[in-house]
C-alpha cells in the first residue's frame, strides 16, 4: 500500500469494496470518503457480526485508522447519527476518530421529497435513484442554493435558509404531486441532531494535509462506481457525483500528483441496481441464480440487483479513466458450480464493433455484447490455447484457499484471462464475504 492509496469500484457499484477497504485499513492511519452519500451500502462482516455502512468509512472497524468524511460527501444528518449510535452501542467510541469536513453539504428533507416526486413523475422512464435525495442535493450545491454542516453552528442563520429553500422546494414538490415538507417539524428535528454532529466536525482539509506530510497512510475510499459518474457514465443514468479517482483532488483537497497507488475493485460476474442499460444482463433462470448465490440485494434499498456475466468491456474503460494500478476480484467464490462461464470482451451495434466510451445509453440498450475473442499475443496464445467463447467452470468451493496456485485450474484460466485483457495485476482476490476470506498475490 502507497501512501495515499485510492479504491474505486469499476462497474456499476456494490463490488465489494467495503471488505477490501475495510481489510486495507489495517495498515492505514485514516481512510477517507471523498464523494457521494448514504446512496452507498457496504456491508463488512466481522467475528460474525454484519455492519451495513453507508456514510462512515468502512475504515471504522479497525481501532488504529481515522475517519473522514471529506467535503465532497453529501450527508444526511439522521443517517449519520444512527450509524455513529450503531457503532458507539457496540463498544466502538468514534470521538477523535471520526472527522467530518464543515464544508459538506446537508441532505435535507425536501432533497429526499424532491428525488422522489421527479422519479414518479418520470413514470416508466423512472431512473432508479435510490430516493435518498443525492442528485436534488448535489443539484442545489452547484446552484449555490445548499446548506453546508458549517451552517449547522449558527442555529438563525441556518433557520433562515432552511425556511426559505423549503418555501421554494415545496412549490416544485407540489406541482409534481410530491408530499411537500412540514417547516417546523423537520427544524425541531434537526436542532436535536445537529448537537450529535457537531462534536465530530472538523477542518478535514487542514488535517489531511498534515498528514499528507507526516508521510501518513491515507485510504481514498471510493463510493459507487466508475459506470455511475456523472461525466462519465451513459448520463442520465449517473449518481449525482464524479466518482472516479481524480475526484479526491475536488472532495477531499488531496493533490492528484499525491495519489500512489489505484486499486481498481472488480466483482467476477456484473451487477447494477435501478435503471439504465447493462450490456450482459442475464434476464433468465441463470440471472437468477447468480442473484440468490451472490445474495444480489440492494444493502441500501433491499431492492434485486440486475445480474450479468463479467463485462470486461466496460471495466477497461473503466480503468483506463481511473489509472487503476492494481485490481481486487471479488465474488469468485459465487462463480463455483457453473459448468459454462463467458466473458464480454467487446461490444458490436449494426454490425460493427463499438467502444464503451462511444456509447451513450441508447447504444448501449441496443448493441450486442462479443463473448468470442481471437487470442492475439504469443502469451495469449500459448496461456489460453484456444478461441473463447466460455470458459469451463469448477466446483470447489473456494473460501479457504489462501494462494493462488491452489485455487481450481479453470478458476485460475478465469482470473489470468482478466488480468491479461485489462493488463494490469491482480493483487487481491475477495473468496467469501468474511474479512479472513481473501488470497493476496
Ligand atoms: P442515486 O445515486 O441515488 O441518485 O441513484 C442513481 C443511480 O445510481 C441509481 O441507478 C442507483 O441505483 C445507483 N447507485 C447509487 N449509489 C449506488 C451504490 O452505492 N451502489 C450501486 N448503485 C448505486
Amino acid at each position: 500500500m502507497d501512501t495515499i492509496s485510492v479504491i474505486a469500484g469499476m462497474q456499476w457499484g456494490d463490488e465489494g469494496k467495503g471488505k477490501i477497504v475495510d481489510l486495507l485499513s489495517e495498515n492505514a492511519n485514516y481512510v477517507v470518503r471523498f464523494h457521494g452519500g448514504n446512496n452507498a451500502g457496504h456491508t463488512i462482516v466481522v467475528q460474525g457480526k454484519k455492519y451495513p455502512l453507508h456514510l462512515i468509512p468502512s475504515g471504522v472497524l479497525q481501532p488504529k485508522a481515522k475517519c473522514v468524511i471529506a467535503n465532497g460527501v453529501v450527508v444526511d444528518l439522521e443517517v449519520l447519527t444512527s450509524e455513529i449510535k450503531m457503532f458507539e452501542s457496540d463498544g466502538i467510541k468514534l470521538n477523535n476518530r471520526l472527522f467530518i469536513s464543515e464544508r459538506c453539504h446537508l441532505i435535507l428533507p425536501y432533497h429526499k421529497a424532491l428525488d422522489i416526486a421527479y422519479e414518479n413523475a418520470r413514470g416508466k422512464k423512472k431512473l432508479g435513484t435510490t430516493a435518498r435525495g443525492i442528485g436534488p442535493c448535489y443539484a442545489d450545491k452547484v446552484s449555490y442554493n445548499g446548506i453546508r454542516i458549517y451552517e449547522l453552528k449558527d442555529w438563525e442563520l441556518f433557520r433562515e435558509k432552511f425556511i426559505f429553500q423549503t418555501k421554494i422546494k415545496n412549490k416544485i414538490i407540489k406541482s409534481l404531486g410530491g408530499t411537500t415538507v412540514d417547516i417546523e417539524r423537520e427544524l425541531e428535528k434537526i436542532s436535536k441532531l445537529r448537537k450529535n454532529i457537531l462534536i465530530f466536525v472538523a477542518d478535514t482539509y487542514q488535517l489531511l494535509q498534515k498528514a499528507i506530510l507526516e508521510k501518513k497512510k491515507i485510504l481514498m475510499e471510493g463510493a459507487q462506481a466508475i459506470m455511475l459518474d456523472v461525466d462519465f457514465s451513459p448520463y442520465p443514468f449517473s449518481t449525482g457525483s464524479n466518482t472516479i479517482p481524480g475526484a479526491v483532488n475536488t472532495g477531499a483537497g488531496i493533490p492528484v500528483q499525491k495519489i500512489g497507488d489505484i486499486l481498481g475493485v472488480v466483482k467476477a460476474y456484473t451487477s447494477r441496481v435501478g435503471g439504465g442499460p447493462l450490456p450482459t444482463e442475464l434476464t433468465d433462470k441463470l440471472g437468477e441464480e447468480i442473484r440468490e448465490k451472490g445474495k444480489e440485494f440492494g444493502t441500501t434499498t433491499g431492492r434485486p440487483r440486475r445480474v450479468g456475466w463479467l463485462d470486461l468491456e466496460a471495466v477497461k474503460f473503466a480503468c483506463q479513466v481511473s489509472g487503476a494500478t492494481e485490481i481486487a476480484i471479488t465474488k469468485i467464490d459465487i462463480l463455483s458450480g457453473f459448468s459454462k462461464i463467458k466473458i464480454c470482451t467487446g461490444y458490436k451495434l449494426n454490425g460493427k464493433s463499438i467502444p464503451y466510451s462511444s456509447c451513450g445509453y441508447q447504444e448501449l440498450a441496443k448493441l450486442t455484447p462479443i463473448y468470442k475473442r481471437s487470442l492475439k499475443t504469443s502469451f495469449e496464445k500459448q496461456a489460453f490455447k484456444l478461441v473463447y467463447k466460455e470458459f469451463s467452470g469448477w466446483t470447489e468451493d473456494l473460501t479457504n484457499i489462501k494462494k493462488f496456485n491452489d485455487l481450481p485450474k479453470n478458476c485460475q484460466t478465469y482470473l489470468k484471462f482478466i488480468e491479461n485483457f485489462l493488463g494490469i495485476k491482480i493483487s487481491l482476490i475477495s473468496t467469501g464475504p468474511k474479512r479472513e476470506e481473501y488470497i493476496k498475490i
